[in-house]
């Protein structure tokens, strides 16, 4: 069943997606263009945004924007106002830098919370009126970093702080009819592991052991989630944290079989 037939869809709103011009911006963008009328990327990167927009078609725009600065965010919120009533905001604008704590300076821990964490509030506060008006939703993409411990620390702190963002949005939104959900991928083949996939060209390989499904995810798996929990189909579903993580965080496949000594695993 298409989602733009369900009753409710509202096919003539506007959806964002910032870091719109990355891997997983950019198969969210395609995801929702079709149940939206137009789909606003929004990235501090304008060649790469501009060129993401011309590349994903006439639904697709595309709004330079700095996420962690407020006046930008600002300044992002009015130009996509004027496109049309705000129903979906994807906060997916997101890195990752120091490996361990003992690596992280006071500089990488504010940066990684401004991108991760803060950015997500600014641009949810810029947005909330319209956002209520359409009894839209917020999609934060948090990671499995947010739900456990697998290193880059002050991303991993911000990712859990986003999640539990998702909730405060939720619980005190909700009675103007804004649901906000977050979906925490575990290890996603994108261009943010190209140094890594250089480093170790069998990194995916190596990662998908590690993985109940044997394999890492794709943006489009990301994008799928993201698509239903912004639908109406998810109308009663609101504060979650749905991993897309090929099974990592149900549990440890390698561990079971240790403890079970079942070949089973
Ligand atoms: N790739 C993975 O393995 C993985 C796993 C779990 C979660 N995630 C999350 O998914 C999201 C997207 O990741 P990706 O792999 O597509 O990364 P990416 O690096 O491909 O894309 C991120 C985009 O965000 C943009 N950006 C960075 N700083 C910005 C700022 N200040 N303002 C506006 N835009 C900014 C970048 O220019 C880039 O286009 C991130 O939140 C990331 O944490 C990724």
């Amino acid at each position: 069943m298409s989602t733009t037939s369900f009753p409710g869809a509202a096919p003539h709103t506007v959806a964002i997606v910032t870091g719109g011009a990355g891997d997983i911006g950019r198969a969210i963008a395609a995801r929702l263009a079709r149940d939206h009328a137009l789909v606003v990327l929004v990235d501090i990167d304008e060649a790469a945004g501009e060129q993401a927009a011309r590349a994903l078609g006439e639904a697709i725009r595309f709004i330079a924007a700095d996420v962690t600065d407020p006046l930008s965010v600002a300044a992002m919120a009015r130009e996509a106002l004027a496109l049309g009533p705000v129903r979906t905001l994807v906060n997916n604008a997101g890195a990752a830098r120091a490996v361990s704590l003992h690596d992280t300076t006071p500089e990488i821990w504010r940066a990684d919370n401004a991108l991760n964490l803060e950015a997500a509030f600014l641009c949810f506060r810029a947005l909330e009126e319209s956002l209520a008006a359409t009894r839209g939703s917020v999609v934060n993409i948090a990671s499995v970093n947010g739900l456990g411990v697998y290193g880059h620390p002050a991303y991993s702190a911000a990712k859990a702080g986003l999640i539990h963002l998702t909730r405060l949005i939720a619980v005190e939104y909700g009675r103007l009819g804004i649901r906000a959900n977050a979906v925490a991928p575990g290890t996603v083949r994108t261009q943010a592991w190209e140094a890594r996939a250089q480093a170790n060209p069998a990194v995916f390989e190596e990662a998908a052991r590690w993985y109940p499904l044997g394999r890492v995810v794709d943006p489009a798996d990301v994008a799928e989630a993201v698509g239903f929990l912004a639908s109406p189909l998810a109308r009663a579903i609101t504060g979650t944290c749905l991993p897309v993580d090929c099974g990592l965080s149900a549990g440890q496949g390698e561990l079971a079989r240790t403890f079970s000594q079942s070949d089973h695993y």
